[in-house]
């Protein structure tokens, strides 16, 4: 049993990274991928806000939680790829019709987080309550603009 399920997750490996490149990938999958990463933000926020606020006794964690925002938000600007503006998805078409003024958000979030992580590392408080903000800033602002308002 232990030797089939081996075997089975080996050639799931394998077939994963020899279709990489040749496959495009579907659109459909491409929303899935960006609104599991999108969420992905958003618990590790609620989780950082958290441990910021005391409300829960992990301080060791808080760095964690900053670093994962950090690889989180250096895969952000993958995640708008064309053809992903239908379907199943909040995504607005604006967001490929002025894609300099999108990027500028993208990259909001990609130095906010990274800065956050940095400060957080260096035990640095006022800097990651500066990036933490910054951080909110780049997820609201994008939402705003980009995002279908709940209905
Ligand atoms: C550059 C733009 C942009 C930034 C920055 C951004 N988001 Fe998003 N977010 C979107 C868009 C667009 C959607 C809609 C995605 C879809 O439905 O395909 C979305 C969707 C979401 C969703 C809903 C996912 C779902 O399952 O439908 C959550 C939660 C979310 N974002 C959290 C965050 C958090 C937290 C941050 C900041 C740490 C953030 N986002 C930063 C553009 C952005």
């Amino acid at each position: 049993m232990h030797r089939l399920v081996r075997t089975a997750l080996v050639t799931c490996l394998i077939a994963s990274f020899s279709s990489g490149a040749a496959a495009a990938t579907a659109p459909a999958d491409a929303i899935k991928y960006r609104k599991a990463v999108m969420k992905a933000l958003s618990a590790h926020v609620s989780a950082y806000l958290l441990i910021n606020m005391g409300k829960v006794e992990h301080p060791e964690y808080l760095k964690a939680h900053a670093s994962a925002l950090a690889d989180l938000g250096a895969q952000a600007r993958v995640l708008f790829p064309v053809g992903t503006d239908a379907g199943n998805t909040d995504a607005l078409p604006l967001i490929w019709k002025e894609p300099d003024k999108f990027s500028k958000l993208v990259s909001k979030l990609e130095k906010s987080s990274a800065t956050l992580r940095d400060a957080v590392a260096a035990n640095d408080k006022a800097g990651a309550t500066a990036a933490f903000k910054a951080l909110g800033e780049a997820c609201k602002g994008c939402h705003d603009r980009y995002r279908k308002a709940d209905d």
